[in-house]
This record gives structure tokens, C-alpha cells and sequence, in this order.
């Protein structure tokens, strides 16, 4: 098991567009090993690459992790991932990330979302995801994009969040 530091906000890695990746080679499946024992260790449901210092397309998530126990995991790696079609309906859910960390805030999304991507076999796949996993999905792919969950907020709760990080980075809470 091999873990990677998760870079914390302000980071500005955080905030850049990560590239799409044209090979599936040994260092993209390792950085998908490392990144799966990571969010496992975090404890989290999704991690992409920014959020370790890498910047390429790709996420990692398993939304049934908190449920079950390390035999059940269900782990999903998704590169180049693309989301091809989003439900009207919306659902309103409290995220979290490890980025941001012990910070929560509720955010509107697309109930359902229907994601198209690469596996680590180089298979093109799709997935639909609801509820959490739609929000996961949502939140991992804006990532990609430079997008935390804390953008959609308003500027002073933004600002609120960032100073709480701060400081428990200051109190030495978080590294
Ligand atoms: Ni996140």
C-alpha cells in the first residue's frame, strides 16, 4: 500500500485544469493504485488526481465504502471521464472534501448524471450515478477542472471555510 499526500486549499494545483491522458501506462495505473489506497486510508468516497499533486484526468470513488467492509469495496477508477447526460431533477446534498477538510456545505446538483470514461484496461465504459454518487461523480469531475464544491457557495461562506482551514492548519489540527 503505497499513499500520496492530499494537498490541502489554497493549493493552486487545486485550481488547474488537469489533462487528458492518451496512454494507460504503468505510472497512470500505479498513480490509480495510490490514489484508491489513499482515499481508502482518508477516510473518503472520492479522490482525483489534483488532489495529489497529479494533473491528469483522473478520479477514483467508491461511494459504498462507509457501508462496507474492506472485502465489499467497490472501487472505481474513471480517466478521461465525461458526463453525457444530466437529469433535470435536482438534489440538494451536503459534500465534503478532503481537500477541504471538516468542512461541509450543501450543494445543488444533478440527481442522476450519466458518466462516459476510460477504465484502467483502456475500455470505454459508462456509468450512471443518483444521489451520492451523482454528487461524487460531479464533485470528482470539477476537480479535474480546477472546481471545488466551496466555488458554488457564496463569497463569505467561501471565505469563512478557507479562514477555518487556515487556521487549524496554523493550530497544526492539519498538516
Ligand atoms: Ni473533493
Amino acid at each position: 500500500m503505497s499513499l500520496r499526500p492530499i494537498i490541502i486549499v489554497p493549493d493552486p494545483v487545486l485550481k488547474q485544469i488537469a489533462q487528458p491522458i492518451e496512454n494507460i501506462t504503468a505510472e497512470v495505473k500505479k498513480q490509480a493504485e495510490d490514489m484508491l489506497d489513499t482515499m481508502y486510508e482518508a477516510p473518503g468516497i472520492g479522490l482525483a488526481a489534483n488532489q495529489v499533486g497529479c494533473l491528469n484526468r483522473i478520479f477514483v470513488m467508491d461511494t459504498a465504502y462507509r457501508k462496507n467492509e474492506e472485502k465489499t469495496r467497490k472501487p472505481i477508477v474513471m480517466i478521461n471521464p465525461e458526463i453525457v447526460w444530466r437529469s433535470e431533477e435536482i438534489s440538494v446534498m451536503e459534500e465534503g472534501c478532503l481537500s477541504i477538510p471538516q468542512q461541509y456545505a450543501e450543494v445543488e446538483r444533478p440527481k442522476s448524471v450519466r458518466v462516459k470514461y476510460v477504465d484502467l484496461s483502456g475500455e470505454i465504459k459508462e456509468h450512471i450515478g443518483e444521489d451520492l454518487e451523482s454528487h461524487c461523480i460531479q464533485h470528482e469531475l470539477d476537480h479535474l477542472n480546477g472546481v471545488l464544491f466551496i466555488d458554488y457557495l457564496s463569497r463569505l461562506k467561501r471565505n469563512m471555510i478557507l479562514r477555518k482551514v487556515e487556521k487549524m492548519k496554523k493550530d497544526g489540527i492539519i498538516l
